[in-house]
């Protein structure tokens, strides 16, 4: 399992019954999870959440508020800061579990300042800011929401990184991609974390199986001679390890690529136990 020990300020109390008790500095959330659908480790401690999210019947859900919190604060990942908020559906801005994946981008760029990275389905930013906070040549973000752009945005300025070249590009990825393939551009590192089902900005519909082959193909064709790594991540529920890791492989191996390919679930460790959240796939290839 990828599993980060970097993120301080984020911490798993408890998961079970459907739920999930997380500490965001040092504010707890109660949100609902469909993996743990194992008993509550520790159902002592949940009436420490100062929010719970209720799911509706009709779809969505909102949040009960405990007591007044503020509508936004912040968490630290190693000498970086990023915005919570609990949003209306139940995310907070960061998917924490990403932490695994944030330690691989540090690895590789920390030496690396001649890099270029793009990051696909970026979302609020936080890869974003983790590659520019290496201080590497330019970090291109994309996200066809043209909202979360303002809180990738908060994300670098609080990590006070608002020196580095990031370019922030509101756009379909996989349009953006053909764009870039025929400017001749090359990349060091991409990040790819595509949603299960979507819209895109023009309300194109968004598959994920239909969508990964292209998305993996045009990647590939953005990778320098220089490349570092190539990240796909995978929420959809059915695709294990195994699926994306063959997909990515298959294309590397046509590709001619040396390097490795390695692929698992993405996990958070429940504080003071051995048990593991499971939250997703991911598979990479990096150049050694
Ligand atoms: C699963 S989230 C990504 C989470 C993020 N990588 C992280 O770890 O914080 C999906 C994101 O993809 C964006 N998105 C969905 N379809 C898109 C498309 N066709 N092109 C660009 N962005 C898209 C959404 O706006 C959303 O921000």
């Amino acid at each position: 399992m990828f599993s980060s020990n970097s993120f301080s300020d984020y911490v798993l109390l408890d998961a079970g019954d459907g739920e999930k008790l997380e500490a965001w500095g040092n504010i707890t959330l109660r949100r609902p999870d469909p993996m743990a659908i194992w008993p509550k480790l520790k159902p002592g401690i949940w009436d420490e959440a100062k929010a719970v999210y209720h799911r509706s019947n009709k779809g969505g859900g909102s949040w009960e508020f405990k007591e007044k919190l503020p509508k936004e604060w912040t968490v630290a990942y190693r000498d970086l800061t990023f915005k919570v908020s609990p949003t209306s559906f139940k995310h907070t801005g960061i998917f924490p579990e990403q932490a695994a994946n944030w330690d691989l981008i540090n690895d590789k760029l920390k030496d690396r300042h001649d890099a270029r990275v793009l990051n696909l389905f970026a979302y609020s930013g936080v890869a974003t800011t983790v590659a520019a906070a290496c201080h590497i040549e330019e970090t291109v973000h994309v996200d066809a929401a043209k909202g979360m752009i303002e809180w990738a945005k908060d994300n670098r300025d609080l990590s006070h990184l608002s020196d580095e070249r990031i370019r922030y590009i509101v756009d379909d990825c996989l349009k953006f991609m053909k764009r870039e393939v025929r400017r001749g551009r090359k990349y060091e590192g991409i990040i790819m974390d595509p949603p299960s089902y979507g819209r895109g900005p023009n309300n194109e519909l968004f598959k994920f199986e239909e969508q990964i082959n292209p998305l993996i193909e045009e990647g590939i064709k953005l990778l320098s001679d220089k490349a570092l790594f190539f990240i796909v991540n995978t929420y959809t529920t059915g695709y294990s390890g195994t699926v994306i890791s063959n997909t990515l492989r298959k294309h590397f191996e046509d590709g001619g690529f040396k390097g490795k390919i390695e692929a698992d679930e993405l996990g958070i460790r429940i504080e003071g136990t051995d048990y593991y959240l499971p939250c997703g796939f991911t598979s990479r290839w990096s150049n050694e």
